[in-house]
């Protein structure tokens, strides 16, 4: 589906980087979404451009031409993390919106640079933290919210997958100046959003350490981090390169003083999953039914809320420099454990 949706105004988007994140989940998004329409799409790579089934969508190879339409008003950009910050400059610069794929950027300097062009051209800026768009996540928050888990003491999040060397030809992810990192700096990103949000609170601290244990690569394939909360809650991230498919690796839990929350399957990039409370006193474990109009992709949510915020000139509901603020936390965090010795 493309072109304007019947009866509303729509935002005009283009994709920028046209591989396995815009292929499968951004484009499939825009084209679902009741006030979003796909007008362009860009990447260098010709046969990766044509792959895209799309109908009605001019198909750029530079990105200048891209920015060139007028018909763009807002670009989502899924290129390779090290070309994230210079791009939304350029897209700012053009006076269009962007959501651009975790993380933001490589170093927080990259994000301040990003937050400033955006900030000087006055477009909308945001990461795209599709996660926090997941229908489970979206319960949770009004969970803790209200206070059914009660004091929320600790919270802990297992996002893991196996990523070998020859995972994708050309395999950006274990370049170090590419990707800026591994299985922290690309798996991270997600769990110290949700955190954030799902709490309602701020990372105080964060530390981490990191490890090579079965990939021969330049960049770490496993992570541990943890840290505290504001309030006080604690947190903990396991996140990694080096773990078989096959295992259950996709958990996140809060422990509460009158409950705990465990959602299975519900990180990652599509709907579905479960939402369960055990009660404090009694143990019973009850699992919460996740309504059918919510319960769709996580991007589609992700880019109806920011085309509404465009829209409807309202601003997004989380300000650049918070995103800044967790790329710095991660880089410092990052930068601190890096001890890995060779893999064996
Ligand atoms: N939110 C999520 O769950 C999620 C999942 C996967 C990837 N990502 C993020 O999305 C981004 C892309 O990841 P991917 O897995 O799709 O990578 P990918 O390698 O599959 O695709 C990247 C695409 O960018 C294109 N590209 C490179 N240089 C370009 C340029 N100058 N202009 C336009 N396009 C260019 C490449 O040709 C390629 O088609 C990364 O930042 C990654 O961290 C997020």
């Amino acid at each position: 589906m493309s072109g304007a949706k019947p009866g509303g105004h729509t935002l005009g988007w283009a994709v920028v980087g046209c591989g396995l994140v815009a292929r499968d989940y951004v484009i499939p998004a825009l084209q679902g979404a009741r006030n979003a329409r796909l007008v362009a799409l860009c990447d260098p790579d010709a046969e990766a451009l044509m792959r895209i089934q799309a109908d009605d969508v001019v198909r750029h190879t530079a990105l200048d031409a891209a920015l060139a339409d007028r018909s763009v008003e807002a670009v989502y950009i899924a290129t390779p993390n090290h070309l994230h910050a210079a791009m939304t400059e350029a897209c700012a610069a053009a006076g269009k919106h962007v959501l651009c794929e975790k993380p933001m950027a490589i170093t927080a300097q990259d994000g301040l640079r990003m937050l400033s062009a955006c900030r000087r051209a006055g477009v909308h800026y945001a990461t795209a933290f599709d996660q926090r768009h997941h229908a489970a996540h979206r319960k949770l928050r009004t969970l803790v919210k209200e206070g059914v888990l009660g004091t929320i003491t600790q919270a802990r999040i297992h996002y893991a997958c196996w990523l070998p060397a020859d995972w994708a030809p050309n395999n950006w992810r274990i370049d170090p100046e590419q990707a800026g990192g591994g299985a922290m700096i690309d798996l991270a990103p997600h769990g110290l959003d949700l955190l954030e949000v799902v709490l309602g609170d701020e990372w105080q601290s964060l530390v981490a350490m990191t490890q090579r244990r079965v990939h021969d690569y330049a960049v770490d394939d496993g992570a541990v981090l943890m840290g505290q909360f504001r309030g006080g809650a604690l947190g903990v991230l396991q996140v990694a390169y080096n773990c078989p498919d096959a295992y259950p690796r996709r958990t996140l839990e809060l422990i509460g003083t009158r409950a705990r929350a465990l959602a299975y399957k519900t990180m990652g990039q599509t709907p579905g999953g479960t939402l369960s409370l055990t009660d404090a006193t009694t143990g019973e474990e009850t699992w919460l039914p996740l309504s059918p109009d919510e319960d769709q992709s996580p991007f589609r949510n992700q880019v109806e809320a920011f085309s509404e915020c465009v829209l409807e000139g309202r601003p997004q509901p989380f300000a650049p420099e918070r995103d800044v603020r967790l790329v710095g936390l991660l880089s410092v965090a990052l930068h601190a454990g890096k001890a890995f010795p060779p893999c064996h």
